[in-house]
């Protein structure tokens, strides 16, 4: 296949993974798309130890990074977040509402650590990020995607500099122009089906819209695209490619327990919604007991991003620890009613491509008949 985006980075199909599982990027990425690693769960150390392992495994073929730079967050007065930092009125909120239904706490004299463990892989301020993108530049990457906020000109001229594309994820047209304005190469148009961080409009308002805005930058299609005909959709409108997040979430290859992609096996496209509960913005995620809490009566306001993600780390702890089921969630789109049981990477590629093939043949014969 043959658009702006493969021409740019040399793939052989237009479909970009998003995942913070390696082994996602690298099965991408060989199979003639690119991987992306989401990095905002990784310390500089982290994500190192996973760029070596991309590096072992990925044939050569190009992959990229995708960071968190929120234009807007909670300033954390230490360089990392800490115990101290986490609001106690949430935190105890949250501690008795899972001890109210059963759910064992976290075990003595383990639980700060354990804590702290999570707390410590979130990099979510300016700075982190920074970190992060000294890290990927040791690697021969291809791509750098820059999330919630067009990138700081000089780093958009650093990575040039260094030979790598930039790539910004915008959900509507203002930022698109934002971004472009800033230097970026590409941009990742994300309707508001996506799972993870949305805005309002959805994909097929949004697509055609930044498309249009930003001509000749290319734009990658994201939210909702999970089966070969929406693939065909996205590229009808405009776009020079897919970028996919949910659909991986339920590989043979994603990291996730067996027991939440069984939850996503079982979810319907309405289970995806959109709550701040996970990280104090907007996200998408898969409905549960635990996103339920803060729509009690008695629940406190949600925190700014990071500190909301700190402190419900403790809750994800407890539910993953205790298994329970209708407690368990994850960022996820309304794909997910498409998502019914395992598959490995490669298999949904191949899924991916050979319905399109029948999309655009149906197309054609459309235009002949
Ligand atoms: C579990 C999960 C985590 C995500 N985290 C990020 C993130 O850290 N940075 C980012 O730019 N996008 C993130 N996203 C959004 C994806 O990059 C992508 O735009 C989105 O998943 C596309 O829509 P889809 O979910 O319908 O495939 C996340 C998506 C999911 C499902």
């Amino acid at each position: 296949m043959k658009t702006a985006a493969t021409e740019m980075f040399g793939l052989d199909i237009p479909v970009f993974a998003f995942s913070h599982c390696r082994d996602v990027v690298v099965e991408t990425s060989r199979s003639g798309g690119m991987g992306v690693l989401g990095c905002t769960y990784h310390s500089p150390d982290q994500l190192r130890r996973e760029l070596d392992w991309i590096e072992r495994h990925v044939e050569g073929r190009p992959y990229g990074i995708d960071v968190l730079l929120p234009a807007a967050y909670a300033r954390i007065e230490t360089p990392r977040i800490t115990l101290g930092d986490i609001p106690r009125e949430q935190s105890e909120y949250l501690r008795h509402y899972l001890d109210q239904a059963g759910i064992p706490r976290l075990p003595e004299g383990q639980a700060d650590e354990l804590i702290m463990t999570e707390v410590s892989r979130l990099n979510m301020t300016r700075e982190q990020a920074a970190a992060l993108v000294d890290v990927a530049l040791e690697y021969p990457i291809r791509l750098i995607v820059n999330a919630l906020g067009a990138p700081p000109v000089e780093m958009v001229e650093r990575l040039h500099k260094a030979g790598v594309k930039v790539g910004g994820m915008v959900g509507k047209v203002e930022h698109a122009r934002r971004h472009v304005a800033a230097g970026v190469d590409i941009l990742v148009a994300q309707g508001m089906e996506a799972g993870g961080h949305t805005g309002d409009i959805t994909s097929m308002i949004l697509w055609p819209q930044v498309v249009d805005a930003v001509a000749p930058v290319p734009v990658l299609a994201a939210g909702g695209v999970g089966n070969g005909r929406q693939m065909a959709a996205a590229l009808a409108l405009g776009a020079e490619g897919v970028w996919c997040g949910s659909i991986w979430l339920g590989t043979r290859e994603s990291d996730l327990t067996s027991d939440m992609k069984q939850r996503l096996f079982e979810a319907e496209s309405e289970n995806a919604i959109q709550s701040k509960a996970r990280t104090g913005k907007k996200c998408r995620l898969l409905d549960s007991k635990l996103i339920q809490a803060w729509n009690q009566k008695d629940a406190p306001d949600t925190l700014p991003l990071p500190l909301q993600t700190a402190t419900v780390l403790e809750s994800y702890l407890r539910v993953e620890r205790a298994r329970a089921h209708e407690w368990l969630s994850c960022p996820v789109g309304q794909v997910v009613g498409q998502m019914q049981h395992e598959m490995t990477v490669k298999q949904v590629i191949f899924e991916l491509l050979s319905e399109f093939a029948d999309a655009s043949e149906r197309m054609a014969g459309i235009v002949e008949g």
